[in-house]
């Protein structure tokens, strides 16, 4: 006979999750260990309650744990957990690709669906190069993209996230992105956007020629990079510069969308529409999946075989994303992410002028940055802060996670359903958090 052996308590596993886990998992900040999620709150093995004020990077939206997903995952789940579309069709992945027309800007209205963001960031430029035969991929400076080789060659947001990793993908370039706030003219965003689009015009006039351009790549918001929403006309111009030159615009909306900035996706604040657009994260409030998006006349021009998934569009993360779909559409959360996102950034306001550490706070919707700076400097990084704070906010109940070049600045990032009470409660941990500076 067999002796079974005792299994580890979830404590004592935690207790030796740096021999089990890769460093990537195990050295990431505050590995805290929870027992489970409902709505805004994650119930920790500590016995305490926190408030999930980065919706886990934005891809629970509607909360965690949702009835209606729950109950729509359950119910496909009884009938078909896997189905590899292509292979076989199953009603959830049609019906996804049917519903979401209604919600993405402008006339995108044919999908690839994969598992993940990066995945849908590598169909988008394997999508481009097919179909205009083209090599060069443009992206920005401060970008975010993924971590898979084609994601991470795009990826500028941090030299750490690239480092040891080259040779990248070929043909790539960087160029700059209409970071107000830090470039030369911070209270001059009409001087950033010049200087930025005459940056773009020099690298398509001396490095590589438009013709050998299939795409630009750029997040109408700037999650990782800083929660950075550059000048309308900044995007408005890079539209006409794409157009003008046979250029695809691809928007990289897998933090920016499903509602987060009180729009279903960045690119309505602009009134602007991209060619392809890469989503994931908020679609099926936890359950992966993504999606490449264009138009027909672009998307069935990809040359069938040179493509494929095993797991993309998986039934249960489609009728999640339907359910996701319903509940954002019927619990008005795109109209509550505009009105506490106000109410939010309103009071983070008073916080800056209270302390001096902070030296900006900006963002549209539920997608708010805190930048931290060394106060009388011009701007400099503060990272030490930022971090400070965000282990103080810890101790109070209030998750919250950096992002910006150094770690320098707080997201503020709470699922859409977050009440004026939530609001209050988080503003007064991180008022007290601040104060202990
Ligand atoms: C803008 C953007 N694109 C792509 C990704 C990659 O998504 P995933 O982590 O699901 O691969 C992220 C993740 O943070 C992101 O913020």
């Amino acid at each position: 006979m067999t002796t079974v052996k005792k299994r580890s308590t979830f404590a004592e596993l935690v207790a030796r999750k740096d021999k089990m886990l890769s460093p990537i998992f195990s050295q990431d900040w505050p590995n805290l260990p929870v027992v489970k999620a409902q709505g805004i709150y994650l119930y920790g093995l500590d016995g305490k309650r926190y408030m999930d004020f980065m919706a886990a990077f934005g891809a629970v939206n509607v909360g965690h744990n949702h009835p209606k997903v729950i109950a729509a995952a359950k119910e496909q789940m009884e009938k078909q957990i896997h189905g590899a579309v292509g292979v076989t069709l199953h009603e959830s992945v049609l019906r996804l690709a049917e519903m979401l027309p209604a919600i993405l800007p402008g006339a995108l209205d044919m999908f690839f669906f994969g598992n993940s963001g990066a995945e849908a960031v590598e169909g988008c430029i394997k999508l481009a190069r097919n179909v205009t035969g083209r090599p060069g991929i443009i992206a920005f400076t401060g970008g975010f993209h993924g971590r898979t080789y084609g994601a991470a060659t795009l990826t500028a947001s941090k030299s750490s996230y690239r480092l040891g990793l080259e040779p990248f993908l070929g043909s790539v370039y960087h160029t700059p992105y209409a970071d107000t706030y830090h470039s030369a003219h911070p209270d001059d965003p009409a001087k950033c956007v010049a200087e930025t689009m005459r940056a773009l015009q020099t690298l398509l006039d001396r490095i590589i020629a438009p013709s050998q351009v299939a795409a630009i790549i750029v997040e109408p918001i700037q999650g990782e990079g800083g929660y950075v929403a550059p000048p309308k006309e900044f995007l408005r111009q890079l539209r006409e510069t794409c157009t003008k030159n046979n250029i695809l615009l691809i928007f990289d909306e897998v933090q920016s969308g499903f509602g987060r900035t009180g729009e279903w996706f960045a690119g309505q604040l602009f009134g602007l529409e991209p060619d392809i657009m890469a989503i994931a994260k908020g679609i099926a409030s936890g359950f992966p999946l993504g999606a490449v998006c264009a138009k027909q006349e672009l998307m069935s021009r990809w040359t069938p075989t040179v493509h494929g998934t095993t797991f993309g569009g998986n039934p249960i993360s489609c009728a999640a994303a339907i359910a996701t779909i319903d509940t954002i559409r019927d619990e008005g959360l795109l109209e509550n992410a505009k009105k506490m996102g106000a109410y939010l950034l309103s009071r983070l306001q008073d916080l800056k002028k209270k302390y001096p550490v902070i030296g900006d706070v900006r963002g549209v919707g539920l997608m708010i940055g805190i930048e931290f700076i060394v106060p009388g400097t011009d701007r400099e990084p503060n990272s030490n802060a930022a971090k400070k704070v965000l282990n103080e906010l810890l101790s109070r109940g209030v998750l919250m996670y950096p992002c910006g070049m150094r770690g320098q600045v707080i997201r503020v990032a709470p699922p859409l359903n977050v009440t004026r009470a939530q609001v209050d409660e988080a503003i007064k941990a991180l008022d007290q958090s601040l104060a202990t500076l």
